[in-house]
């Protein structure tokens, strides 16, 4: 198989949440991990994130330094990385912030559960529709799809289930993870990775690159290679 170069970021809090129980992406980075988060981007060549997170939270996933868009298009690239959406059922705000937001290609995978009606939609607003399983979307063919595409490095930003979904699958070859000094606690609050888990036998095996103190508010940065 075919497939891009994955590279996992989050920031979670101490006790390992991405989010508070509330789940309306709660503010976890300080402003140096929203700067690497935007170095990151720049050196993507498409920006992925999960159904819920796309549609619960709409969010922008553009390239906000105008420098390293200058320096995208200095390289012969894009000026913005595409975003890419995994949405089962593609009910997207065509107005929002994810369509709308930057001159980047936009591209969702979906399945069967997308009308031809909601296709049409996100079609007249530009945005590339691949239909690519029945209920939810065949990651490795999306992956493959992204390759032929020309994107060679992806950066998945979640959310929990779908980073989940990307290790299950042996898709992931780098994590970065900012820790930030916060606990949000609650059961229901989401961690690095949802889904229905591991046994210890098959939990994937990380390899630690890197872990520095990262900023003055406490932050905390590790990189794992996979494997
Ligand atoms: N702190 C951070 O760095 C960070 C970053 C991003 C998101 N988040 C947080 O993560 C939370 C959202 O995470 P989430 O787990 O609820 O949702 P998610 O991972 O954003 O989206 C998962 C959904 O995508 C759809 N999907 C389609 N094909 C899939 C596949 N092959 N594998 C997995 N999912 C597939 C499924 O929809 P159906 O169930 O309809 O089939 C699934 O429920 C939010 O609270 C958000 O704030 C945090």
């Amino acid at each position: 198989m075919i497939r891009p170069h994955i590279h996992v970021n989050v920031a979670m809090t101490a006790d390992g949440k991405i989010d508070t129980t509330a789940r309306r992406g709660a503010a976890i980075s300080s402003q140096q991990d929203r700067e690497r988060v935007d170095l990151l981007r720049a050196e993507s060549d498409a920006v992925l994130v999960g159904g819920r997170t796309l549609i619960d939270e709409d969010p922008k996933l553009m390239v906000k330094s105008a420098t390293l868009r200058k320096l995208r298009v200095e390289r012969g690239l894009p000026e913005f990385p595409a975003k890419v959406g995994i949405v089962s059922e593609a009910a997207i705000n065509v107005s929002g912030a994810f369509v709308t937001t930057g001159a980047a290609r936009r591209l969702i995978y979906t399945t069967q559960r997308t009308t031809p009606a909601q296709i049409a939609t996100l079609q007249a607003a530009g945005v590339e529709v691949f239909v690519m399983g029945e209920s939810r979307v065949d990651l490795r063919v999306a992956l493959e799809s992204l390759s032929i595409l020309g994107m060679q490095r992806v950066m998945v930003e979640g959310g929990a289930t779908l980073i989940a979904e990307f290790f299950r699958q042996s898709l992931v070859d780098d994590l970065t993870i900012y820790i930030a000094p916060l606990i949000f606690a609650g059961e229901s609050a989401p961690t690095l990775a949802g889904g229905a888990g591991f046994l210890s036998v098959d939990a994937p095996r990380l390899t630690l690159v890197s872990v520095q103190r990262f900023d003055s508010e406490g932050g905390i940065l590790i990189h794992y290679r996979v494997g």
